[in-house]
């Protein structure tokens, strides 16, 4: 009997436990049931549901745009006006004119310029970029390297596999990298939609997020864009951590030296790392840089900003040409600049040695109009350009690609610290016209969902920095299916009948860029 009963005993024991660990079950999955329901499992159906126009796209590609309008699924969040800081940011900072990379818009005066102050004006890059060297003066130093040190033959480096690079090169420095992100092709997969977007609120960010880029404070109405998380196919991406990309970047430097498309990835990580929140541990270091704002300019040529817990310095330098712009006579206010295709930017020449990582790019400026208007004269092998088929803008580009490529990689054998990235070029969307005669991106859904092609849609790019260290972070592809991400015709300053449909809405496809500089650093 005594056995029976501790069998019995036991067995309601037993029960008990299972009962138990059944109902405990029951209750973690069903809490968090809920959560994966609408963050984990939205996969295809989701995304038809936020953008209907996909699917009636894929079926009948004929329903009108209204249709698509009805049946959005965004909620339509509206936010207290009181809660935009209405005049004086979207005053800040007019629409840049690099939508108008074929312009023949008239540069301003650099008279006019000077009392330009903050307002807009439709040649605001040009001018910017025609003060660049005016405000670099002060830098003897570079001014003297600039002359006297012309890119001199850099080390010719050894090709090396990209893997066995990436160990070598890690050695001294804290890991930075997953060697195993190497195989990844991470510009092919495809885009699904994440509840847990936008990684921060158009809202928010007014630290670092310009006004003209925050789609949320425009009179748009449609966010679904901001929900897409890109998802590489064959490799695993780790969603972006502010505080692991932080760890990785302890007492390191961050460089973005490009165009304004580099600018708005700057933006896009500042407002990432922070999750747009004001943050007070985050000083302003562009003194160290020489990033002042010069009297009269309209800003600065850069940004610095260093987080002070982890000693992580992001930067951005504006060089939309990514190659060394000097005055041809530096007296005269009005001069022409030599354009040294084959130089890299002083300030890049000058700071390189600090950084740990550098994202490059260039590309929307290479045309006759954006040339002329900067008032850029080309120079190879410090000489002016003669040779016609080289003052063809296309050849000029090519050149200067390779070069910067090639003047990198060699500083990649001096600083094994550094990883060196050209981002691709990001995607116009202009329909129905270009910049300036009508041209319109004003889809409200993706062109489509997936990229699968193997190779870079950047022929120029990827075949630049074959052979190199230098990494190609390919965003062009995975941009290119998201027509309706640009700011379009919400603008602020745009003329009417005007489109931005060049630069992409913050929150919105740059923050992906950034996720995959970081799944590569
Ligand atoms: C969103 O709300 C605003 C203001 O209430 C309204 O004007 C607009 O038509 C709405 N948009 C959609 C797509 O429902
Ligand atoms: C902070 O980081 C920079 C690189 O970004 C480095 O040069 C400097 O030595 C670091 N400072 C300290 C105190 O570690
Ligand atoms: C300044 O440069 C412009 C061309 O950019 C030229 O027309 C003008 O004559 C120059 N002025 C002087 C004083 O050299
Ligand atoms: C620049 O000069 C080098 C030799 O000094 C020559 O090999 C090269 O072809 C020149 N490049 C151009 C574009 O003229
Ligand atoms: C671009 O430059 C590279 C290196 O000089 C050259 O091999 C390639 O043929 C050029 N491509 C074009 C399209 O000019």
């Amino acid at each position: 009997m005594k056995g029976g009963y501790f069998y019995e005993r036991r067995t309601k024991q037993l029960s008990l436990f299972f009962i138990g660990v059944v109902f405990t079950t029951i209750v973690v999955w069903s809490w968090e049931k809920t959560p994966l329901l609408t963050t984990l499992l939205p996969s295809h159906s989701q995304v038809m549901q936020l953008f209907p126009a996909v699917e009636v796209k894929v079926k009948q590609g004929t329903q009108s745009k209204d249709d698509f309008r009805e049946a959005e699924v965004v909620p339509n969040v509206t936010y207290p006006v009181s809660s935009i800081n209405a005049p004086s940011i979207l005053g800040e900072e007019g629409l840049v004119d690099l939508i108008s990379p074929s312009t023949s818009s008239p540069i301003n005066t650099p008279s006019l310029d000077i009392h330009g102050g903050e307002s807009s004006s439709t040649s605001q890059e040009n001018h910017h970029e025609s003060t660049t060297n005016i405000i670099e003066k002060p830098f003897s130093s570079e001014v003297s390297e600039k002359s006297t040190n012309p890119i001199s033959n850099p080390p010719k480096q050894q090709l090396l596999e990209p893997v066995s690079s990436e160990v070598e090169t890690e050695d001294n420095v804290a890991p930075m990298a997953n060697v195993e992100t190497q195989a990844c092709n991470f510009g092919k997969g495809k885009w699904v939609i994440d509840n847990n977007r936008p990684l921060y609120s158009g809202f928010g960010c007014k630290q670092w997020l310009s006004g003209m880029w925050a789609c949320r404070l425009t009179q748009r109405t449609d966010f679904g864009y901001e929900k897409l998380k890109w998802q590489p196919k064959d490799c695993k991406m780790d969603d972006f951590n502010a505080l692991q990309f932080l760890k990785r970047m302890q007492h390191k430097t961050l460089a973005f030296i490009g165009d304004s498309l580099g600018r708005q990835q700057f933006q896009s990580l500042m407002c990432i790392l922070t999750g747009g929140e004001e943050r007070y541990d985050v000083e302003d270091v562009g003194k160290k840089y020489g990033l002042v704002k010069a009297r009269g300019s309209v800003r600065p040529d850069g940004w610095a900003y260093r987080f002070r817990p982890t000693n992580t310095t992001i930067l951005y330098y504006w060089s939309a040409s990514l190659c060394d712009l000097d005055p041809i006579d530096p007296g005269n206010r009005s001069t022409f600049f030599a354009m040294h295709l084959d130089r890299p930017p002083a300030f890049l020449k000058r700071f390189i040695s600090g950084f740990h990582v550098l994202v490059l790019n260039t590309g929307h400026h290479w045309n006759r109009g954006k040339v002329n208007a900067n008032k850029w004269v080309m120079y190879v092998n410090g000489t002016r350009v003669t040779n016609r088929r080289l003052l063809n803008i296309e050849s000029a580009k090519n050149l200067t690609v390779y070069s910067i490529v090639r003047w990198v990689d060699g500083e990649l054998g001096k600083y094994p610290g550094l990883k060196a990235f050209f981002r691709s070029i990001s995607p116009r969307h202009f329909f129905n016209g270009d910049w300036n005669t009508g041209g319109t991106c004003d889809k409200t859904t993706p062109g489509k969902l997936e990229v699968l092609q193997e190779v870079s849609s950047d022929l120029l790019a990827s075949g630049a920095v074959k052979g190199t260290n230098v990494k190609l972070l390919d965003v062009t592809a995975l941009s290119e299916v998201r027509e309706e991400g640009h700011i379009s015709r919400y603008s602020i300053k745009a003329t009417p009948g005007m489109q931005d449909c060049l630069h992409w809405c913050l929150p919105g496809i740059p923050d992906t860029w950034n996720e995959l500089l970081f799944a590569q650093i």
